[in-house]
């Protein structure tokens, strides 16, 4: 009886988790900037700090994450990682930004603040295709 219910269990989160995966279509995300030589620094920063900090910097650390350095953002929060370097289609915090997947992840939050643009997801796109530096 209880080895069925284990197995039961197993099914059910391998379920969960295939639908998770299988709700975040990233054909529809935005391409990658063309842009070259993409630097934390001087091309994500100045987005990170209009859009994200309030809530991801020094005041607050919603969901643990701080997105005030490169060091910080690359470490990421409670789930991290939120970043896989040189594959921005795998890394979460661009689903967020590009308001693909689950709704209540998407970054800044409903209500919350301006989506980022098009441009701005395919300059985070090409700063992490780039190796995130
Ligand atoms: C108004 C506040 C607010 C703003 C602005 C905001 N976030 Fe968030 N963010 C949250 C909250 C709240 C959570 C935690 C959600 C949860 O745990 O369910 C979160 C979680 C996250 C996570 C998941 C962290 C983890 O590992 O669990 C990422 C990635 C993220 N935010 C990225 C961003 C980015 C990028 C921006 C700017 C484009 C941004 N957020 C702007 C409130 C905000």
């Amino acid at each position: 009886m209880k080895s069925i219910r284990i197995s039961h269990l197993l099914l059910l989160s391998t379920a969960g988790l295939l639908m998770e995966a299988a709700e975040v279509d990233i054909s529809k995300l935005p391409p990658a900037a063309t842009k070259s030589g993409v630097k934390f620094e001087t091309d994500i920063k100045p987005i990170f700090e209009k859009s994200c900090v309030k809530c991801h910097g020094a005041e607050k650390q919603k969901g643990k994450l701080r997105l005030d350095s490169l060091e910080a953002t690359l470490k990421g929060g409670e789930d991290a990682p939120n970043i896989v370097p040189k594959d921005s289609a795998k890394s979460t915090l661009v689903h967020s930004v590009a308001r693909i997947g689950e709704e209540d992840d998407f970054m800044p939050p409903k209500g919350k603040g301006d989506p980022l643009t098009k441009e701005e997801v395919g300059l985070i796109r090409a700063w992490i295709d780039q190796g995130a530096k």
